[in-house]
């Protein structure tokens, strides 16, 4: 029988399976994947002429065009990127079209930049980062009757901005059912559907992609509640829902493209009517590939982590996992962030344009101790989530490797969100370090600050089964895209890492022996490219 969501080995196969261990061979080495190595990923070869097609496009559904120019924002970026989403409270807020539009945009839209492959591809670059430029996310919008558009469920075309109807009519009430009458779907006039198309990821990073789907989920969610900020509308995550007849809402097949976080946005008091039955989809839709090819592993565990009924969502978040904050064991530097008066004003649709991934530093320069706090301050207030209790610290530790910091003794440390001070845990110069755990990539030594999120797997997979193993993921880089996004406002550098995992664990012991790698993010003055 497949295992189910409480058979949690099935989350730590996968994590094993798909961690990044280095094997000294002779005096070469060698990176694998997987501990013991994942036998479908050695076996695979990667053909550059099967990269996937970044865009899901159905062929015969009219487009119906999305505004592109947007009236300026009165929240700045910086503000608005540190919102939980819970901020408008119980009033009511109704999307409209533009505001759809501007979710999209800047949160899986084009970028307006491009870069060519070794085949000679041109891909556009997309307003969230995205692990190896793969783009593998599709957006989905489920809505009563907006003000500009008509209940219905719709899919976000990326490549031509637009939203092509798939169903005509309100079907919120399946999202109501699915998810166990989750408060924040029950209540919104809109809920955005993320899924992946697995293949699309796993083309490059094979049995490691479902872990590199939270990611970049995470990091698009990043965007979309900074820019539900922007508007005033309420946001809220959901992972507790039946994946089934969300998956057959949209006409997603569940194994192949599957539905991988809602986004209740906005506010209503209007009951949602009943739904008609959501009779299946064939809509034919452009190939992505010459071939396609699935990983048992990623399969395992995508099945192994769902949820079958709305009763089972609703029981699998009635009791978050409240972990106590871990009491500082070293001396503690506290944080001194710029004053709201002195935060940058930049809007935050400007912001994005401007956003790309940077791996050049100038640790000659030290990065000021308030630019230090404020990425820190901003980026750890957390997100509204069905499954997150608001008050408790998030699932993560968030240790830190710091290098030329002002008024900070180079070394690593840990944050503690309730002082808002990090703790000394180690002095030391540890550039060599910083560049060999995150896979031998140099910008990670030369970058002031590597932020590691590490969170201990066992007491959330306990508590959530092997869908927490999803919500870990999914945490973590949604907390180190707005740390990326805060550096970012203040004009510093700043991108996303993958890492060693067991290198990872052994570096930051004996402190974090019991957590386990989920993400890290670097930022620093950068260094201009001219220079390098
Ligand atoms: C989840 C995630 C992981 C990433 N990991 C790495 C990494 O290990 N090394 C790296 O050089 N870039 C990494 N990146 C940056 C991506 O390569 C980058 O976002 C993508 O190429 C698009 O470029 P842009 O961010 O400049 O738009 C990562 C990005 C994301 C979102």
């Amino acid at each position: 029988m497949a295992p189910t969501n409480r058979d949690i080995q099935a989350a730590t196969d996968y994590h094993n399976a798909s961690k990044y261990v280095v094997h000294s061979e002779g005096h070469v080495e060698e990176e694998f994947l997987g501990s013991p190595p994942d036998a479908d990923s050695h076996a695979y070869v990667q053909d550059i002429e099967d990269r996937p097609f970044e865009f899901k496009v159905y062929e015969t559904l009219e487009p119906i065009p999305l505004p592109r120019e947007f009236p300026p924002a009165s929240l700045p970026a910086m503000e608005a990127l540190s919102r939980t989403g819970a901020e408008p409270g119980e009033a009511l807020a109704l999307p409209d079209l533009a505001a759809l539009a501007r979710i999209a945009l800047l949160s899986n839209g084009l970028l307006g930049r491009s870069f060519t492959t070794r085949n000679g591809r041109v891909v556009e670059y997309r307003t969230a980062g995205g692990g190896g430029g793969l783009y593998h996310l599709e957006l989905y919008f489920v809505c009563g009757d907006l003000p500009d558009l008509a209940a219905g469920v719709y899919h976000y075309g990326a490549h031509d901005h637009s939203l092509r109807r798939l169903r005509a009519g309100d079907y919120r009430q399946v999202l109501v059912e699915a998810s166990g009458s989750e408060p924040a779907i029950a209540r919104a006039p809109v809920t955005m559907v993320m899924t992946s198309t697995f293949w699309r990821n796993a083309w490059y990073y094979r049995a490691r992609a479902y872990r590199h789907t939270f990611w970049d989920a995470g990091t698009e969610l990043a965007h979309a509640f900074t820019t539900a900020a922007t508007l005033g509308l309420p946001a809220s995550v959901v992972l507790g829902y039946a994946d089934r007849p969300v998956n057959d809402l949209l006409g997603v097949d569940g194994a192949r493209e599957a539905a991988v976080a809602l986004l209740a946005l906005g506010r209503s008091d209007a009951p949602v009517p009943p739904a008609a039955v959501a009779t299946p989809l064939n809509y034919p839709t452009h190939p992505i590939s010459r071939r396609e090819h699935s990983f048992s592993a990623i399969t395992a565990m995508s099945q192994a982590s769902q949820l079958a009924t709305g009763g089972e969502a609703a029981a699998w978040r009635a009791n978050p996992l409240r972990r106590e904050p871990r009491p500082p064991q070293g001396p503690l530097t506290t944080l001194a962030p710029l004053a709201d008066e002195a935060l940058p004003d930049a809007a935050w649709y400007d912001l994005v344009f401007k956003r790309r991934s940077v791996r050049h530093y100038d640790a000659e320069r030290p990065l000021p101790f308030a630019s230090f706090s404020t990425v820190l301050d901003r980026s750890t207030r957390g997100f509204a989530a069905d499954c997150l209790a608001p008050d408790a610290p998030p699932l993560h530790d968030l240790y830190l490797i710091v290098h030329a910091v002002d008024g900070l003794a180079d070394g690593v440390y840990l944050y503690h969100r309730e002082v808002n001070a990090v703790e000394l845990v180690r002095a030391g110069q540890f550039s060599v370090d910083a560049t060999r755990i995150a896979c031998d990539q140099e910008y990670a030594g030369a970058a002031h600050v590597n932020a590691y999120y590490l969170t201990g797997l066992a007491p959330a997979l306990e508590r959530f089964g092997n869908r927490g193993y999803r919500l870990a993921q999914l945490e973590s880089a949604l907390y180190g895209s707005r740390l990326q996004l805060a550096a970012h406002a203040l004009g510093l550098g700043t991108v996303g890492t993958t890492s060693f995992d067991d290198e990872v664990i052994e570096f930051f012991t004996p402190r974090a022996g019991a957590m386990s790698y989920m993400f890290a993010s670097v930022f620093g003055i950068k260094r201009p490219r001219a220079a390098s």
